[in-house]
């Protein structure tokens, strides 16, 4: 493949890629130059539409004008405010929008830069939480098997993938996991949320029997695991989480990284489900992806339990140098604002049920073992190849980026799409009919 000569480094060695087989990336990279709306433009000039959203963030589709003018106009006015003891009024807007946005009394949100830091910043303020109230021995916390809450180490520690957690010694003691909630064989196939496993909620009762009420913090699960295949929650899971929760003061977080924004037809996920947890964990489509930031909303019982003592100390030991910064800030306004201008949520929504059919027309191509459709996202299980796990994932992405002309997240042998919201019925039926002839072509 020729390469515009401009557009490519002279030196791919220094980069270490996160989460990329670095040394075949480096023999035949995916360099990516440019994007607009539903698009890609490959560094050989080629356009690729966008089954990803990126990294299921770029909600509002790529380079959208008016975020664009936002943190040009952002940058030449205000590049930097202190994070500690000053702020700017773009910091306090954004948090209004967003508590807005959000269920029930989720009315405080705290800022950060990445997913990541969000989820660790949650894991703080349960602990945090149950501290200033007397409850010191609350410290375990609970998350699910095949849960992606980014790499911190908190993230890693109640998350449940193994390969992001076995090089990194023994994490953080006093952590337990609810058992994942697919199964294939009582699952496979299911359009939105299975009928199959709202039981598996009760595992927390066992974890409560096991450690004790008294000794756990938060439990943090993913409303639809989308990292490890777009994992849609059984019918009533959620419901039955929140009351086993309720019963023993154990704080629910929901890590809408991905969920937030738009993916499942709503600001949040919470609000799909019917069910408020006592924090959300959110960034990605927050700004669309344009400039990195994080953050959590708190509900007000949880920041009015910080909100005494003498009003001159600090009350929670905890922040980021960019934590609000104004970059993020105006392009997050900007973001919320196209998403309501446009109506991308409800966008979404509507999308869904032509999106599921779309996907659900690969049924029966060689290899499928499972397709789940949600919100406007789906994950399509392959079966692996005998002889290595993840190869025809890979071959598929690298097939779908130079011959076919679609990007999409493979994850081992699943294939995850999410395109951004702005997706039109054409684009969704040019995209499976892409992904159609390549998982032929790895058959
Ligand atoms: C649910 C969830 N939590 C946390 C993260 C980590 O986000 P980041 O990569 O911004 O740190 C992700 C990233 O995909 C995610 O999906």
């Amino acid at each position: 493949m020729a390469l515009a000569a401009s557009s490519v480094p002279n030196d791919l060695e220094p980069y270490w890629m996160p989460f990329t087989a670095n040394r075949a990336f480096k023999k035949r990279p995916r360099l990516i130059v440019g994007a607009k709306d539903m698009h890609y433009i490959a560094s050989d000039g080629r356009k690729l539409i966008d089954g990803a959203a990126g990294l299921w963030c770029t909600n509002a589709g790529h380079n959208r004008e008016p975020i664009v003018a936002a943190i040009q106009r952002e940058a030449a006015t205000l590049d930097y405010a202190p994070a500690f003891q000053f702020s700017h009024p773009k910091a306090f807007e954004l948090a209004s929008r967003i508590a807005a946005l959000a269920p029930g009394d989720l009315d405080h949100v705290f800022f950060c830069n990445s997913g990541s830091e969000a989820v660790d910043t949650a894991l703080k303020i349960a602990l945090a939480y149950h501290n200033v109230r007397g409850n010191a021995s609350r410290v375990r916390l609970i998350g699910r098997e095949r849960g992606y809450h980014g790499v911190g180490f908190g993230g890693i520690a109640v998350g449940g993938i193994v390969n992001n957690r076995k090089q990194f010694g023994a994490l953080f003691a006093g952590v337990d996991h609810l058992p994942t909630t697919y199964n294939r064989e009582k699952q496979a196939f299911s359009i939105g949320e299975p009928e199959w496993g709202a039981h598996l909620a009760d595992e927390l009762d066992r974890l409560v029997a096991l450690h004790d009420a008294s000794t756990i913090a938060a439990v943090i699960v993913e409303p639809v695991a989308a990292s490890t295949g777009v994992l849609a929650p059984p019918k009533g899971y959620l419901e039955r989480l929140r009351a086993i929760c309720d019963k023993h003061g154990i704080l629910l977080i929901f890590d809408e990284v991905i969920t937030g924004y738009g993916r499942l037809g709503y600001a949040f996920a919470a609000e799909r489900y019917g069910v408020i947890p006592d924090m959300i964990t959110f960034a990605k489509g927050i700004t669309s992806g344009a400039v990195p930031m994080g953050g959590v909303l708190v509900r007000k019982g949880i920041y009015d339990a910080f909100m005494k003592g003498p009003e001159h100390v600090i009350e929670l030991f905890h922040g980021y140098t960019y934590s609000a910064h104004p970059l993020a800030c105006a392009a997050g306004l900007a973001a919320l604002d196209l998403y309501r201008a446009e109506g991308l949520f409800e966008r979404a929504r509507k999308l869904e049920t032509p999106w599921a059919k779309a996907a659900m027309g690969l049924k029966g191509l060689p290899n499928i073992l499972d397709i789940r459709p949600v919100g406007l996202t789906v994950g399509i299980d392959l079966a692996s190849k005998p002889d290595a796990v993840g190869k025809r994932g890979m071959e598929a992405l690298e097939l779908g980026f130079f011959e076919h002309d679609v990007m999409f997240r493979a994850v081992g042998d699943t294939l995850a799409l999410s395109p951004p919201l702005i997706v039109s019925e054409s684009q969704i039926g040019e995209i499976f009919d892409k992904l159609a002839n390549i998982i032929k072509a790895v058959a």
